[in-house]
């Protein structure tokens, strides 16, 4: 009888110490590697968003929403609406929630600074989409050629007006793609200037890339030129949209060249009825998929060299930079409907 009561109790234990084992075994294992337990999770990118107040914001957001996930790939995409210490908020808590590669398109290149030190605290690498992040070690920079949608814009007025006064209406000063674009646009239009064939009347930057500021830019250079205007280059179509208003307010919209950039519907349908003049079309589609794969890829722990570089103040920066298409009355559909970006029914009217 002793004898049963020993060999329950050793039954007893044995079964106490595996359960013990088992446990301490999937936390040891989940502990010691956590890795291990997400290994099973796919890869997540975080894609912290300015803003989606212009058309184009809204179909980058989709667009790389959609390019991430074709790759098996989870994302998280905040917007700031405009607001730095909101947008570096957004930024810390998809980091600190987890995330294998931070995507960000800065509202204000400056204050985005401290966002890359925090992801790269956590080991986190950085890419910036279509802005470039200043005074910081970004990882990558995918963009267009911001200087080349500068002088496209330049070269196109310069043919249509030769001669005569111009008026520039300036991006976001925050945005380093303003001071890219505007670097383009004077780069092209310097030699005219030097020749004394053009004279740049007006020249503001416009807080935020607000319409309703271009819009005041533009009645301001009217009033202080006395409508004497000859050329207006917007730095895009959304404060081109802006300028066209206030030229509408003096009856001269129309009559005034306008250039801008986006291929906005809006401004696609003003080319088309004579009231815009040009702008630059950027293929999103090409931008977001190629910065997905190359998130993807980096998020994988693999390296990428890129053959350009730009400087951001900080260091030279690996880029991929992407070409800008001229758009006017003449190639739209070759363009922007080819692409899809616009149906023709969208911008003709009709069915
Ligand atoms: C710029 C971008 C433009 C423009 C603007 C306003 O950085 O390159 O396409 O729309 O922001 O959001």
């Amino acid at each position: 009888m002793k004898r049963m009561k020993w060999l329950w109790l050793f039954v007893l234990l044995g079964f106490l110490l595996a359960a013990c084992t088992d446990d301490e075994a999937v936390v040891k294992k989940a502990v010691k590697e956590p890795v291990a337990a997400e290994a099973d999770e796919p890869l997540k990118i975080g894609f912290a968003m300015d803003t989606l107040k212009e058309e184009r914001w809204v179909k980058d957001r989709n667009l790389f929403r959609q390019a991430v996930e074709s790759h098996g790939v989870r994302v998280e995409i905040t917007a700031a609406n405009g607001d730095d210490a909101r947008q570096i908020a957004q930024a810390e808590e998809m980091i600190q929630k987890g995330i294998d590669l931070l995507v960000i398109v800065p509202h204000n290149a400056e204050a985005t600074a401290a966002i890359v030190h925090k992801a790269h605290k956590a080991g986190i690498k950085v890419i910036a989409y279509d802005r470039l992040v200043k005074n910081a070690e970004i990882d990558l920079y995918v963009s267009f050629d911001n200087e080349k949608v500068g002088e496209i814009q330049a070269e196109a007025m310069l043919a249509k007006v030769p001669k005569g006064n111009y008026v520039f209406i300036g991006g976001a000063p925050t945005d380093n793609n303003a001071h890219l674009l505007k670097k383009g646009v004077f780069k092209v239009l310097q030699p005219a200037i030097d020749r004394g064939d053009i004279r740049i009347v007006y020249d503001q930057w416009t807080e935020d890339w607000a319409p309703e500021n271009a819009f005041a830019n533009m009645s301001e250079a009217l009033e202080t030129n006395g409508n004497r205007i000859d050329a207006v280059i917007a730095a895009n179509d959304a404060t081109a949209g802006g300028a066209v208003e206030a030229l509408k307010v003096q009856g001269l919209d129309g009559e005034i060249p306008v250039a801008g950039q986006d291929a906005e519907l809006a401004a696609v349908q003003r080319i088309v009825s004579g009231t815009q003049t040009m702008t630059v079309y950027k293929p999103i589609q090409t931008l977001s998929e190629r910065v997905a794969a190359l998130a993807v890829h980096l998020a994988k722990g693999n390296e990428f060299s890129a053959i350009d570089s730009i400087n951001n103040g900080k260091s030279e920066v690996p880029s991929v930079l992407l070409e800008p298409v001229a758009v006017d009355e003449g190639n739209i559909r070759e363009t922007v409907i080819a692409d899809g970006f616009h149906t023709e029914a969208d911008v003709y009217g009709g069915d």
